[in-house]
Formats: structure tokens, C-alpha cells, sequence
């Protein structure tokens, strides 16, 4: 019995259905040896997924990026959502999907003769930003980001992640904000939004961050709201002298952060770019 999660719900692990509580991979996986493999988490409203599209090029991208080939087309992961929706014990949901190298003799490079990936996918209840979060804002403290510099590929290797989310809950704060020689990055999980002047201002989408699949989304919500997109570096004097900050993700949405290493962030209330935000987001989500 696993604690905390519904051990009869079915998940989907190398083409069958089966109990969680039941689903069994090698020790000689490397997702489990070596962290070898890559993820993606696909939120939905009303089993209705959000922006599933995007999710799956992201999915498809860091595929190609570590080398794993699958014989899977898009509209068989597109199935294999729905499918897990179909499955969920709440509308809103949130599908998790992981591919690793597959199991193979422990050897750091490649092995020679490919083996077969192995596919995981499970759906858990989605417990949407509580109002206090959305209305009260969330505490933050800065840290350096030791992750290494492949960033941008949704790796199970989470380690630094991890990390830096415990060091949040240690500090008790709800995340934290990682900076790289002196330059924004990005939240532990999270992509982590500056607001200047009326401008919104997110990281370049290098290497250095995961570019969520909020992030065009915010582009695109700041466009019709009227508000003025820039991405570009953005210094940590930029952060500490910000208007607003603001994260996303796919499980926190978009929210507003109100202190950073204990001092207020703006005025230390959630500000209008961030509310005008939330408005266009709850929109999409209502007209899926
Ligand atoms: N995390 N940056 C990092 C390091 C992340 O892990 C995530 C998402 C994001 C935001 O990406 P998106 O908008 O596509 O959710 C940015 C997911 C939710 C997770 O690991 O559970």
C-alpha cells in the first residue's frame, strides 16, 4: 500500500491498464538508475485537457532531445490522455506521463541495442490554487540554481528540484527563486514572471529554463489584456525593485508572489497585471 494515493486506480504502464497500487517496474529501469528518462504533466479542467497540444510537442521535444524513440504517433498520446481521463476519480485532473530508456544491463552510455522504453502514465485528482493563494499571494526566497544546463528538457533527473523545494519548505515559504550568475531562472517547478511599469517580463527560453507551456500562454493572455510582453534577461536587482511577481505552472496556474527573502514585493498585495492575468485564464479554462 502506497500512503496518500488511491492504490485502485488503474494506470497505464507498457500498453495495459493496471492498479497503481500493483504497477511494478525493474531495478535495472533507467529512469531508476540513472534518472534517465523524461516527463510531462498535462493538466485538465471538466476532463477536458488544457493546452494538450503543446504539452505533447514539449513531450515529443524532450524525446528527441535524449535520444528515445517510440513508436508512439501524437494521436496515440493523445488517446492515451483521454483515455486516463476517462479513468479519473475528479474532473479536474492532472495527467502524469513518464518515458525512460527502458530497462537494460547497468551502463552509463546507451545500451548498444535499444531497449523497449518504458511508458508510464497515471491521472490524480487535481486540487486547484486555493483562494487564499490566489488572493493573499504566495512567500518566496531567493537561492542560487546549481541545476546543470540542460534545463529546457523535461527530465526525470529532478534532484536539483527537489532540492530547492525542500529548501522552501525548510525556510517556510511556499517556493523559492533561483538565480544563475546574477540572473533570473526560474522557481523550483515553476516559471516565475517579473512585472515592471505596467510590462510583463519573463527569462529568455534557453537552456537555462524549462519553458512552460504557460509561457506562451502568458504571452498570449498579456497580449489580449493589452499589457506589454518582453522576454529578456532579467537581473535580481530587476526581481528585488519588481512591481509584481507572479508564477506558473500547470498545477499552480498563475499566482501572485507577495514577499521575496521576507521583504514585500510591490506594495505586498497581489497587483492589477496579475489580476488581469488570473481574469483571462479563468476565461480559458471556463470556455474549454
Ligand atoms: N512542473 N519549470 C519547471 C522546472 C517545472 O518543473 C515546471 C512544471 C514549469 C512550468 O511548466 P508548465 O507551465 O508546463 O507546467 C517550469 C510540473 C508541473 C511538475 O514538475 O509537476
Amino acid at each position: 500500500m502506497i500512503p496518500d494515493v488511491d492504490n485502485d486506480s488503474l494506470v497505464y504502464l507498457n500498453g495495459e491498464y493496471v492498479r497503481l497500487g500493483d504497477a511494478k517496474v525493474s531495478v535495472l529501469d533507467r529512469g531508476f538508475i540513472f534518472g534517465d528518462g523524461i516527463y510531462e504533466v498535462v493538466p485538465a479542467y471538466g476532463r477536458k485537457p488544457f493546452r494538450m497540444d503543446s504539452h505533447l510537442a514539449r513531450l515529443e521535444r524532450s524525446l528527441k532531445a535524449i535520444g528515445i524513440k517510440l513508436d508512439m504517433s501524437r494521436a496515440d498520446w493523445e488517446k492515451l490522455v483521454r483515455d486516463m481521463l476517462v479513468r479519473a476519480s475528479s474532473d479536474d485532473a492532472m495527467v502524469y506521463i513518464q518515458v525512460t530508456r527502458g530497462v537494460a544491463k547497468r551502463d552509463h552510455a546507451f545500451p548498444a541495442k535499444a531497449p523497449k522504453p518504458t511508458v508510464f502514465c497515471m491521472v490524480s485528482p487535481f486540487k486547484r490554487p486555493a483562494a487564499a493563494a490566489r488572493e493573499q499571494g504566495l512567500s518566496t526566497v531567493s537561492m542560487p540554481d546549481v541545476r546543470w544546463l540542460h534545463c529546457e528538457i523535461k527530465s526525470v533527473s529532478l534532484l536539483g528540484n527537489v532540492l530547492a523545494k525542500q529548501h522552501a519548505v525548510e525556510a517556510g515559504v511556499d517556493e523559492v527563486i533561483q538565480f544563475r550568475d546574477g540572473f533570473l531562472s526560474e522557481g523550483s517547478s515553476c516559471n516565475i514572471w517579473v512585472v515592471k511599469n505596467g510590462t510583463v517580463l519573463g527569462p529568455v527560453r534557453d537552456n537555462l529554463i524549462l519553458e512552460g507551456i504557460r509561457y506562451g500562454f502568458i504571452e498570449e493572455l498579456a497580449r489580449a489584456a493589452g499589457v506589454p510582453f518582453e522576454s529578456r534577461r532579467i537581473s535580481r536587482e530587476e526581481v528585488e525593485q519588481a512591481d509584481e511577481l507572479m508564477l506558473t505552472s500547470a498545477t499552480k496556474e498563475v499566482l501572485p508572489i507577495v514577499s521575496l527573502d521576507g521583504k514585500p514585493v510591490g506594495n505586498g498585495k497581489p497587483g492589477p497585471v496579475y489580476a488581469r492575468l488570473r481574469a483571462g485564464y479563468d476565461k480559458a479554462i471556463a470556455a474549454l
